[in-house]
């Protein structure tokens, strides 16, 4: 039992005193968004202060693979703290940042052949995109000076990252500070016409986007997505053959390929790569969030040699990559994501991922037949349904039912946190059947009290 003094209603009440939560109008706490205070995780489950537990279906914010308090991540976090903690980058190096590249680029395969770290998703954001903007510089050219994104996007949340972000809740109060990429159609299957297939849909998308790239010829560095789903823009999922499409148009335009996997990547799709499903490979590759496991912030980009190459050069050129954070390839890091790959790599190996997403989708299925749902669909363990009225269209946004979602699942016992009306699951890769059953069950009786 806790003592009143570590309960829920302590630590909120000195939390609303000193802290400023992310993605968060801080008006809404308490009430009418609760405010949780975690006190302990483990496997798939949160331990608020007064004991209660709830199911993590969306790997708090998507970072968590393999569950929180995994023993061989603590321990090999453990180990490294004990041993090196961090040593700055440049001019020096250790083995886990060696050992994770190797590691890396083994996985991802050619023409990958060497790796960039970084601590966030946004950080790695904002290195691709400087890495693109500098190859064409020391290629010569000077006028390659945009960048091309897909509506509905999301790459995060620095001022690089949310310039190539679509999603207008989060680039509406920073409009004039951003730059300005062109923005093409998202392939987002949902948008396909009446009688109109996802994949024609996605070629029709990918058509148009070449033709923006023809008429800003020289212009553009790179495209940046988000593989087969968009996740922040509502969980929209496409089809691969628009990725085999936009793989062949940026080769022909002379443009990099940036695939921001920093969540789709690392297993969530079923494979190790979203890119897998179509068997290309991007320009540039982004990872980040699940590969320390959700324990640690490290993130990385991974780049060919000929781009690696074009930054070669007499000092005082201006070719270097002189981009730099403090904790760049940490080496705690850096040990809890080897640790991460080896449970990754089994999980590859012996069909758990498919397994699970199969589960996933089977658990989910009765939810197709609900009045309030629309569109349900899936990609490995990545699943969503957008919870409309019963004639199909959208409830009004004034009326919060995404919220009122994430209220009645927490009453359950489950964290689901809708994205404005669209219901996700993203849980950790090793989650089990019954998880599975509970997250589905709260899924349907949250949407049902939210809809009444
Ligand atoms: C696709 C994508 N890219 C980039 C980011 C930014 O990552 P971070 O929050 O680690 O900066 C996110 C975060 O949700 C993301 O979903």
């Amino acid at each position: 039992m806790n003592s009143n003094l570590d309960n829920n209603a302590h630590w909120i009440d000195r939390d609303l005193k000193v802290l400023w939560h992310p993605c968060t109008q801080m008006r809404d706490h308490p009430h009418p968004i609760p405010l949780l205070p975690i006190v302990a995780a483990q496997g798939c489950w949160l331990e608020d202060a007064d004991g209660k537990r709830y199911l993590d279906a969306i790997s708090s914010w998507w970072v968590t693979l393999f569950g929180h308090g995994h023993p061989a991540i603590a321990q090999a976090i453990a180990e490294q703290a004990a041993k090196l903690d961090h040593v700055l980058m440049a001019g020096f190096a250790h083995p886990p940042a060696i050992e994770l590249a190797e590691r890396l680029l083994k996985l991802v395969g050619a023409p990958m052949s060497r790796v960039f770290y970084a601590e966030a998703g946004s950080a790695a954001i904002e290195i691709a995109l400087k890495l693109s903007f500098h190859y064409w510089r020391n290629m010569g050219e000077h006028r390659r000076k945009r960048f091309l994104v897909l509506d509905q996007g999301y790459h995060g949340e620095t001022i690089g990252a949310l310039s190539m972000t679509s999603v207008s809740l989060y680039r509406q109060a920073y409009g004039e500070l951003l730059l300005e990429p062109l923005f093409a159609p998202s392939p987002d299957s949902r948008l396909a016409a009446a009688g109109e297939s996802a994949d024609d849909y996605a070629q029709r998308c990918a058509a148009a986007l070449e033709q923006m790239l023809v008429e800003h010829e020289g212009e553009v560095c790179a495209v940046v997505l988000e593989p087969l789903v968009q996740c922040a823009g509502g969980m929209a999922m496409y089809p691969p053959n628009y990725l085999q499409r936009l793989r062949a148009i940026c080769d022909r335009r002379k443009v990099h390929l940036i695939a921001d996997e920093i969540a789709v990547g690392l297993g969530r799709t079923g494979a190790l790569l979203a890119c897998d499903h179509a068997g290309i490979r991007p320009d540039l590759l982004c990872i980040g969030k699940g590969l320390s496991g959700g324990t640690l912030p490290l993130a990385a980009v991974l780049a060919p040699e000929h781009i690696y190459d074009s930054f070669l050069g007499e000092y005082g050129s201006g070719k270097a990559f002189l981009h730099s954070h403090s904790y760049t390839g940490f080496a705690i890091g850096c040990a809890a994501a080897l640790a991460t790959l080896d449970l990754l790599e089994t999980a590859m190996a012996n069909g758990e991922l498919r397994q699970r997403g199969e589960q996933l989708g089977a658990a989910l299925a009765p939810l197709q037949q609900h009045p309030n749902a629309r569109h349900l669909r899936r990609c490995g363990l990545i699943a969503a349904v957008d919870m409309t009225q019963a004639d199909g269209s959208p409830f009004p946004a004034e009326q919060r039912r995404g919220l009122a979602v994430y209220r009645q699942a927490l009453q359950r016992g489950v964290v689901l946190r809708p994205l404005g009306d669209t219901i996700y699951a993203l849980p950790p890769l090793s989650i089990s059947a019954e998880e599975i059953d509970v997250l589905a069950r709260v899924a349907l009786e949250s949407l049902e009290a939210a809809c009444a």
